[in-house]
């Protein structure tokens, strides 16, 4: 069998080799992985949320391991957007990679001045607006949560760019489908999901959270199920269903360790993923899962990975369905 076609197109011209890339805030800015391996082997490479002004994010402590999972509130800690346009772009840019800059700020202006200094930079192949962001005090989260307010954030960026934009969807939310619907209606290119999951430990003896802000956002495995379920919908919301595409692409992440669990995430709807708190236990693993979903469809005779996105949804009987339309139901409490 030839070799199977890894390429996805994610819209506007953004076409990655194979549907794997870093997730935003879990490599920096791709200089330590180049170390390690050709980045180009890689779809893509996500850099941390860079802001307008350089923010040193939030006082420690900011990130707390818990089961099966991690807890961080960095707040964005970033060199600003003048700096990573000057010094951080270029040197990865020259690797081969495809570099998305994942931005965020606190209003729809903001958003939209830091698209238009990104418009025509030399390497940028697309911007990710975090609208999702759970750890900072204005923007972020808020707007990601308020669908009118994430369409007009989407559409003053989408007003000054001809760059591909990819919105990366807030967790929180009763219905992360609407959110999908307003976001497109705005012009957004693609949708990334999940952002990470609002949550807090807290430390028994001191009686006060670990946190130093008290809050921060839930990411790596314990989220998995949550996420996939997620891509799911917004699949559904974005008029995909049986042998039917959604209307833009879903990048899907959240927990993915291995192969196996990006391939749920495709199943379920994503035509690509993206690896973060795992590279953090082993560096290599965005590298392992290209490698691991080429293996999967050569054992199964796939030819190309774009024909698995949504698969499940095909496969999914009569029960998934009506517990999709269902709230509650006999599942209640489990
Ligand atoms: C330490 C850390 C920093 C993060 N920083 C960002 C960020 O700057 N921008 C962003 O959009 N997402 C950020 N995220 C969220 C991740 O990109 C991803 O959406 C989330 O962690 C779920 O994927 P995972 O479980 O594979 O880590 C961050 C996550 C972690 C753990």
């Amino acid at each position: 069998m030839a070799l199977p076609d890894l390429s996805v197109d994610l819209g506007r011209g953004l076409v990655l080799a194979n549907p794997v890339m870093t997730a935003s805030g879990t490599c920096g800015f791709g200089e330590e992985l180049a170390r390690l391996f050709d980045l180009r082997r890689l779809g893509a490479v996500v850099i941390k949320g860079t802001t307008l002004r350089p923010r040193s994010g939030n006082p420690p402590p900011r990130v707390v391991e818990t089961p099966a999972g991690m807890l961080n509130s960095i707040g964005l800690q970033n060199p600003g957007i003048d700096q990573v346009i000057a010094a951080k772009i270029p040197p990865l840019a020259r690797y081969g990679v495809t570099v998305i800059v994942n931005i965020a700020g606190d209003s729809p202006a903001e958003y939209q001045e830091l698209a238009r200094r990104l418009d025509g930079v030399p390497g940028v192949a697309a911007i990710e607006l975090n609208i999702s962001c759970p750890n900072v005090d204005r923007g972020g989260m808020v707007i990601g949560t308020h669908p009118e307010l994430a369409a007009e954030t989407v559409g003053a960026a989408r007003s000054v760019t001809s760059l591909p934009l990819i919105v990366k969807l807030s967790p929180n939310v009763t219905d992360i489908g609407i959110m999908a619907q307003a976001v497109v209606g705005a012009g957004a290119d693609a949708v990334s999901l999940v952002n990470t999951f609002t949550g807090m430990a807290i430390d028994v003896e001191r009686r006060r959270p670990i946190l130093a802000r008290g809050v921060g956002g839930l990411s790596g495995p314990a989220i998995r199920p949550l996420a996939v379920y997620q891509v799911w919908q917004v699949f559904r919301a974005l008029g995909g269903g049986r042998g039917r595409p959604a209307r833009v692409p879903i990048i899907g992440m959240g927990g993915i360790m291995n192969a196996r669990d990006a391939l749920e995430f495709i199943l379920a709807g994503a035509s690509a993923v993206a690896v973060g708190t795992a590279t953090f236990v082993d560096p290599w693993t965005a590298l392992e899962v290209v490698e691991g979903i080429e293996q999967y469809c050569r054992r199964h005779g796939v030819q190309a990975v774009r024909d698995l996105v949504g698969a499940a949804q095909e496969a999914a009987g009569a029960e998934v369905e009506q517990h999709d339309g269902e709230q509650g139901g006999e599942h209640d409490g489990e």
